[in-house]
């Protein structure tokens, strides 16, 4: 009995013990925490990759994070280490994301169900690197809206059953749950700084804006685009994306004459012509990137002027085929144009704008907006209060 322990002591203490419940608390408070508390992507997904390796006493861990724009997965094992990348579809991982469910595989080696995937994938590096792959754990995660983000790859049990449990399944779901909510925000958050850099950097090459309009319109067709894209049933995540781009509706302005876009009365056909040009001139500047915040914004610089009807400019684009973030920012910015003074009107009383929008239902603008703007009229007006142009108004007066 003794000699025969002895003799697998060697072996037995390499192994690892899977962690008492206790210990899986502590592994979730400490990771949570550092990544609660940190903005570099590359950091949270290595992070990721650590708490869940330790969750389930696996040899290694990986957390690939889907880009859809480029049908791709990707991956950081180290700071100042290029990205890995792979076709989004390649491979166990891509088996996983394609068909939603997690795969599970006690020995790569024999494994008959995922053969052909683990000879082009792990035991062809096996074959490269001398490792031994034996288990494998696969779980795609989702991001707030449901959709699928990312994925878990855990290789090879460090216990003595060297495969992974219905527990580890478990475990590293809920690590899945919780990274892919976590990753998007971070995610979205960078996406926002490298936005705003790129504004600064746009607007620095084609001159200073001379746009007369206040920091405070701008918020304000922030907040009311965002208001009907929730009430018109849009997720948070595009309802946010369209609070962040509808600001830049107007950025074309920059391009136009002072002499017109401060002309105190009336613009004549020609001036507004040219003034008409702001939608296409925003398009062309904000087109050049690939960002999705931007992509957004081009969409809402080139359409915030179509109507419903197709008499907008500049392509004429009827119904549905102007795109929902056009049609909702038409409303934040006519909204805001008819309830603030403008170097060449004076505001609106309420009554006679929302006489407009009743009239222009179908008209200029989408029927079913004009309902949300109606029943969220409310947050709309305590929108427009909270971030009213008083100093403006004052200045205007004198
Ligand atoms: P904006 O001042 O931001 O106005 C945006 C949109 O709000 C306008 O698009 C129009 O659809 C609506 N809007 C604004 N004021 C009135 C109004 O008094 N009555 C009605 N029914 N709708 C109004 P639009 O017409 O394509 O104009 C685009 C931009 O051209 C305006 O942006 C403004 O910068 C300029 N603009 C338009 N008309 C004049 C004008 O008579 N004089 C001057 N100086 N600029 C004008
Ligand atoms: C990264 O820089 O970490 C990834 C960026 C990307 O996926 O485009
Ligand atoms: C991506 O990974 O989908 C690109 C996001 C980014 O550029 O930050
Ligand atoms: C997602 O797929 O929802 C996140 C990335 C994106 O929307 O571009
Ligand atoms: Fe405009
Ligand atoms: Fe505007």
């Amino acid at each position: 009995m003794r000699d025969k322990q002895d003799l697998t002591q060697d072996m037995k203490s390499t192994y690892q013990q899977n962690v008492n419940p206790e210990q899986m608390l502590k592994i979730i408070f400490d990771y949570t925490a550092k990544i609660a508390s940190t903005n570099d992507l590359d950091q949270v997904l290595m992070y990721m990759a650590d708490m869940g390796r330790e969750m389930i006493a696996a040899d290694r861990c990986t957390v690939w994070v889907l880009d859809r724009e480029r049908q791709q997965l990707w991956t950081r094992v180290a700071h100042g280490v290029e990205e890995i990348r792979m076709p989004a579809h390649s491979g166990l991982v891509g088996h996983a994301i394609r068909t939603e469910q997690p795969v599970f595989i006690d020995d790569a080696y024999t494994d008959t169900t995922y053969r052909n995937m683990l000879k082009d994938g792990a035991l062809k590096i096996d074959q490269q690197t001398g490792y031994r792959t034996k288990a494998i754990i696969v779980v795609p995660f989702r991001n707030n809206d449901g959709e699928i983000f990312g994925a878990y790859q855990a290789i090879n049990k460090m216990t003595a059953e060297q495969v992974f449990s219905e527990k580890d399944l478990e475990y590293i779901s809920l690590a899945a749950s919780y990274s892919g909510k976590s990753l998007e925000s971070v995610q979205l958050q960078r996406e926002i700084e490298e936005t705003q850099k790129e504004i600064i950097f746009t607007m620095g090459e084609i001159g200073e804006s001379r746009s007369k309009e206040t920091g405070n319109h701008v918020k304000r067709v922030a907040e009311y685009s965002y208001i009907l894209a929730r009430g018109l049933g849009l997720s948070e995540d595009e309802a946010e994306l369209i609070r962040i781009a509808s600001p830049m509706h107007d950025i074309g302005k920059v391009a136009i004459p002072d002499s017109i876009l401060q002309k105190p009365g009336k613009l004549t056909a020609e001036e507004y012509t040219i003034m008409k040009s702001h939608t296409n001139i925003g398009y062309q500047l904000l087109n050049n990137s690939r960002r999705r915040i931007l992509q957004a914004a081009a969409i809402v610089a080139h359409q915030h002027h179509e109507k419903w009807n197709g008499q907008g400019y500049p392509q004429g684009l009827k119904g549905e085929d102007i795109h929902i973030y056009g049609r909702i920012t038409a409303i934040a910015d006519v909204f805001d144009a008819l309830a603030s003074d403008r170097v060449y009107k004076k505001a609106w009383e309420l009554d006679r704008i929302v006489k407009l929008f009743e009239e222009e239902r179908g008209e200029h603008f989408d029927p079913r907006l004009v309902d949300v703007f109606q029943d969220h009229l409310a947050d709309i007006l305590a929108v427009r209060d909270r971030y009213s142009d008083i100093w403006e108004e004052h200045s205007a007066e004198q």
